[in-house]
């Protein structure tokens, strides 16, 4: 990317200045009194209305609905998937960015069979079976759950100052995110509030964490009592043991020799999934990207001929390092971490490849 670039988006987050953390209040479902209930029930809750009636305290991002008037979650849930939303003067927000939603990058439901891990090959498996795509960029599902953001290798790609602002901010990782994964404008305040607020939608609920009976039955007994601290927060404790409290990020070089590529052996089945529910996410008929790719000989040819070249075609390339966005035109391809593809998921495209594409 570009120095002017950088300076952009640090400019942006200076100037988004500390206001918007602003003191705690608590929407009422955050705090909704859990008064005896059967551990049935207690399965229905949300995670942290659950950590709230163990005295967990409050994570800075939780909402503040009293003074973003505007804020809604319609309107974050419109931003998210539109890009735009009815503005406070009652008329459409200029687009967020010409180029992506939020959508093109993350999923917005749960992609990961165990909570507490971030494994490519469980993800793919769950994923097909769930009909939802591979991204490059974790899921928006338990995203208000999670402690830090831009984890990892991030810092250097957006170097340590900017990361710094954002690890332990969701309402500024949002804004990095705007400007500089999505290429668009900054977002408001309230804007910023109102995908929030979406988020808060999609917080895990007590279903999605993984319950021995035993397990669960302490934690309800837990909630029983409340002068017994100590049983309280082993109990808060257990439950936040069964996710993971961020997503780690490493980056994933592409092989010193492309030709010869990572040395795995290739499961071209397993490739044909990885394409699909990749990369034709976004270059299927150019929905997300300048390239328009398919499962037609043209595109499959393309790319298994420039796979072990250096060049901007090749899929080691852009996979392992994105691309950069030209100077006009904002559509950039974001890289995968090794957690988000696998260097044998990558071997497994080039196999399909292959296969599919005899010269
Ligand atoms: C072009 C791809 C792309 C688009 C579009 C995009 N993001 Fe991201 N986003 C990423 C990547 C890559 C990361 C790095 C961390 C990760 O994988 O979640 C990220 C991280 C984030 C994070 C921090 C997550 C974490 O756990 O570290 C938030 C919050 C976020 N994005 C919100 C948004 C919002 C809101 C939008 C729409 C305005 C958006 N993103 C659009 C690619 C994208
Ligand atoms: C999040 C959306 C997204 C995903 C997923 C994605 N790409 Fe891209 N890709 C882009 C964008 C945007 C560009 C840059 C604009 C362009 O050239 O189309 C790009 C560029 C490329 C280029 C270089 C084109 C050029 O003109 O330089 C190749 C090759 C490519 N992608 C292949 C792939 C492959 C293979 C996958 C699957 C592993 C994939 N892409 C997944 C969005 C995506």
């Amino acid at each position: 990317m570009k120095w002017w670039y950088f300076l952009l988006i640090a400019l942006s987050i200076g100037l988004f200045p500390t206001y918007l953390l602003r003191p705690l209040s608590s929407t009422s479902e955050y705090v909704a009194p859990m008064n005896a209930m059967d551990p049935e029930e207690l399965l229905r809750q949300n995670v942290y209305t659950v950590l709230h009636n163990l005295g967990d305290s409050a994570p800075p991002h939780v909402v503040n609905d009293s003074s973003a008037t505007y804020a809604s979650k319609q309107r974050g849930r419109d931003l998210f998937f539109k890009g735009m939303t009815i503005g406070p003067d009652g008329s459409t927000t200029p687009v967020q960015s010409k180029m992506f939603k939020c959508w093109a990058c993350h999923n917005t439901v749960r992609e990961d069979p165990d909570l507490r891990k971030h494994d490519p090959e469980a993800r793919l498996q769950y994923a097909k079976e769930h009909g939802i795509p591979l991204l490059p960029a974790t899921t928006v599902y338990g995203i208000v759950n999670r402690q830090s953001f831009y984890n990892g290798d991030w810092s250097k790609k957006y170097g340590p100052d900017i990361v710094a602002k954002v690890r332990h901010n969701l309402r500024q990782a949002i804004q990095l995110c705007a400007i500089g994964c999505a290429q668009g404008r900054p977002l408001k305040d309230w804007e910023i509030e109102s995908i929030l607020m979406f988020f808060w939608d999609l917080q895990y609920k007590m279903a999605d964490l993984d319950w021995t009976a035993d397990e669960l039955e302490f934690v309800h007994r837990a909630l029983q009592r409340p002068h017994d601290q100590a049983m309280r927060d082993s109990a808060i404790h257990l439950i936040k043991s069964k996710y993971a409290p961020f997503s780690p990020a490493t980056f994933n070089p592409p092989p010193a020799d492309r030709k010869a590529g990572y040395g795995l052996q290739g499961r071209p089945e397993v490739g044909r999934d990885v394409y699909r529910m990749s990369c034709l996410h976004c270059h299927k008929n150019g929905r997300f990207a300048y390239l328009y790719l398919d499962e037609d000989p043209f595109s499959l040819k393309l790319l298994r001929k420039h796979f072990p070249r250096y060049s901007r075609y090749s899929a080691y390339q852009v996979i392992c390092w994105g691309t950069e966005p030209l100077p006009g035109k904002r559509f950039y391809m974001p890289q995968y971490t090794k957690q988000r593809m696998s260097p044998q998921q990558i071997e497994d495209l080039r196999a399909y490849l292959e296969q599919q594409a005899q010269p």
